[in-house]
């Protein structure tokens, strides 16, 4: 709906200081205008924002964290804030990845205290939902995706500062993709959820998608109707990929 796209790389934990080899590659490429009309965004682990941010500084490429904490600061060992992401210039903050939601039991009220703390502290939200295997099986993927975006996002936010990423759980790193239909089926029901949540700024929501994205399916999956992006894990990590993916626009 006449929006920037945004693809978004989420690195998950991966990636050590020679990696920021790929991250510089990704500021020239942009810089020299190789990568098409979307807004690239980094998402590295947290031991390398910091230098990340170094080399992002000033440049077109913005970045963001894979999580943040739903408070600002105070006696939380091991999380991070959006604050703290804010404080070193980052743009983004993902929150309730399907990986969190599983391996830390997030709930859609964790995600939305999440996504709340990251608008408070001057961040956009990338709020990840997703349906699994089994739920897709059963029938019940839209009724699970707009559980998820009713529970998850800040209702108070929107258009500018959230971003909706679909998330098929069983599409992520597994080489398997939803058929385009199927695609834009669920972005269709986001998108209408996001109008009953936001008014008319809901129009103007980016909804990602992301699993398994890859150059060769980039073109096909970032032309659907309602698909404003990207959120790309393993092919993220490199950055020839990453901008191959972000040509498609
Ligand atoms: O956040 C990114 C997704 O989980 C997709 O991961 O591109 O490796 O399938 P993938």
């Amino acid at each position: 709906p006449g929006v920037r796209p945004l693809v978004a790389g989420n690195w998950k934990m991966n990636g050590l200081k020679a990696s920021l080899a790929e991250i510089e590659a990704m500021r020239k490429a942009v810089e020299a205008g190789e990568a098409g009309a979307a807004e690239l965004a980094v998402c590295p682990p947290f031991t390398l924002i910091a230098a990340a941010a170094a080399r992002l500084e000033g440049g077109p490429v913005t970045f963001g964290g894979q999580d943040c904490s739903p408070h600002a600061s105070g006696a939380y060992t091991g999380d991070t804030s959006a604050v703290m992401l804010k404080d070193l210039g980052a743009t983004y903050a993902i929150v309730g990845h399907s990986e969190r939601r599983t391996y830390h039991r997030e709930t859609d009220a964790d995600v939305r205290a999440k996504a709340e703390a990251a608008l408070k502290a001057g961040l956009v939200a990338i709020v990840c939902v997703g349906e699994t295997r089994a739920e897709r099986e059963a029938g019940e993927a839209i009724a699970i995706v707009s559980r998820q975006v009713r529970g998850s996002t800040p209702p108070d936010g929107a258009p500018d500062t959230v971003v909706v990423a679909y998330e098929p759980v069983w599409a992520i790193g597994t080489g398997l993709t939803p058929t385009a239909a199927d695609v834009a089926e669920v972005h269709k029901a986001i998108r209408a959820l996001l109008g009953e949540i936001y008014g008319a700024g809901g129009a103007t929501v980016r909804i990602l998608y992301g699993g398994s994205v890859k150059p060769a399916n980039a073109k096909e999956l970032l032309g659907i109707d309602n698909v404003d992006g990207a959120l790309v894990g393993g092919a993220s990590l490199k950055a020839s990929d990453f901008l191959a993916i972000a040509a498609a626009y």
